[in-house]
């Protein structure tokens, strides 16, 4: 059902679910209190099948304490906790070591020719995400293989609810980033699990998410970002933009055509309305952030798509409202950073070879192999 021809909300009678596409809808839905974050039974849980919930304890006890999965107090006393971590103030004071671990990294990438290929995922991506997480959030960043497998094993279960070696592996994931976490040297109590509230459930829940929550994003972004620069040859022109204008340029305009985390959902816990159609208590709503209907033939381009100076940026990628990413800046920070420096140390770089993820939520690439053989700077 929708509104009219032009409506961008629709009621999928297979998926018993509405979609909201659209930054108009998509705003609408995540400004709309009757909308609830608290979708983990409807989304996740009532999927799972039902001999798993006792095996799947403490994946659910973590999961139902993850601030973003909350609404009200729960959800404002728990962010509010963390929020200065994440301040712009704090950002800023990051920059200059986030522009050495870039350059580090992409020294490593430089030399790793030599025994593999050019792969932006494995390569930086990965490896510049996890390092500047960890940075941010007081914890070790260098063995960014496993952060990532964690990472990778929550995003699959939160995908994928239904199967059991998805929620296994997830509660693996999160039982292991604990103990990375608590057991993390932390002599000024600066880390994430010194500033989360509550008591050690809450704690444990708010620090394993917000390190899930920057890592496969981040990590999604950066290869999205230096494929679509290098697609559309727009090297030079970042390289050259001395205050790296450019680069934060392309970066507002990749989140544009390729958000990194396709959908959010919501649940209406009251009757409502959106774009026209009428939401009841109890619909679940799942909330488009590439700006497209979520069950559009989705193609997987391996061209990205065309670049104009001027394009406007309206995207709702970091979603909006309460619950309005609060890692956005660091992210910002870090592709912008990334694609200057890469755009002055491989000017001639192209692409070899690209293959997206199955995982169809949190968006990106398997591998982003480059060919960077031509005469560098
Ligand atoms: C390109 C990178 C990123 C994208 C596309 C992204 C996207 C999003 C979106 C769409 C939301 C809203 C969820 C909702 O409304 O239900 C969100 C929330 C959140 N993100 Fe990000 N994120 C990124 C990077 C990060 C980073 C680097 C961190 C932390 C290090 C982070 C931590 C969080 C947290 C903690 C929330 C929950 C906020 C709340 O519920 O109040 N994100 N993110």
């Amino acid at each position: 059902m929708t509104a009219d021809e032009t409506s961008t909300v629709r009621y999928y009678d297979e998926l018993g679910c509405w979609v909201a596409w659209g930054r108009e809808a998509a705003q609408s839905a995540l400004q709309d209190s009757r909308l609830s974050s608290e979708t983990l039974e409807a989304a996740n849980l009532s999927y799972l099948p039902a001999d798993m919930h006792e095996e799947c304890s403490h994946l659910i006890e973590t999961m139902r304490r993850w601030f973003v999965l909350l609404d009200g107090d729960r959800h404002t006393v728990a962010r509010r906790a963390i929020q200065p971590m994440f301040s712009p103030r704090r950002i800023r004071k990051l920059e200059e070591t986030i522009e050495v671990i870039v350059a580090e990294e992409l020294d490593a990438f430089a030399a790793s020719g030599a025994t593999g290929d050019f792969d932006v995922i494995t390569g930086l991506a990965d490896k510049i995400s996890a390092r500047t997480i960890a940075l941010l959030l007081g914890l070790p960043g260098d063995d960014d293989a496993t952060l990532h497998r964690w990472a990778k094993a929550l995003a699959d279960f939160l995908a994928s609810s239904y199967r059991r070696d998805c929620a296994v592996n997830a509660q693996a994931a999160l039982q292991e980033m604990g103990e990375f976490i608590k057991n993390a040297p932390d002599e000024e109590g600066e880390s994430i699990w010194s500033r989360a509230t509550g008591g050690e459930w809450d704690r444990l829940a708010t620090s394993s998410m917000v390190l899930f929550g920057g890592l496969e994003t981040t990590a999604g972004l950066i290869g999205f970002a230096v494929w679509y620069m290098l697609g559309n040859d727009l090297a030079e022109q970042v390289a050259a933009s001395e205050a790296g204008e450019e680069a934060k340029a392309v970066v507002e305009r990749v989140l544009d055509v390729y958000a990194p985390l396709g959908h959010v959902a919501r649940m209406a816990s009251e009757d409502t309305e959106l774009g026209g159609c009428p939401i009841a208590e109890g619909d679940l709503v799942l909330v488009s952030l590439t700006g497209r209907d979520l069950f559009d033939a989705q193609d997987l381009p391996t061209e990205p798509s065309g670049h104009q100076d001027g394009d406007r940026f309206d995207h709702v990628a970091f979603g909006y409202g309460m619950h309005y990413c609060v890692g956005a800046p660091l992210a910002r920070v870090t592709v912008a950073n990334l694609l200057t420096q890469f755009a002055r140390r491989f000017p001639k770089a192209s692409v070899k070879d690209v293959a997206w993820r199955k995982n169809r939520t949190f968006r990106g690439f398997d591998h982003l192999v480059l060919d960077v053989s031509g005469p560098q700077t």
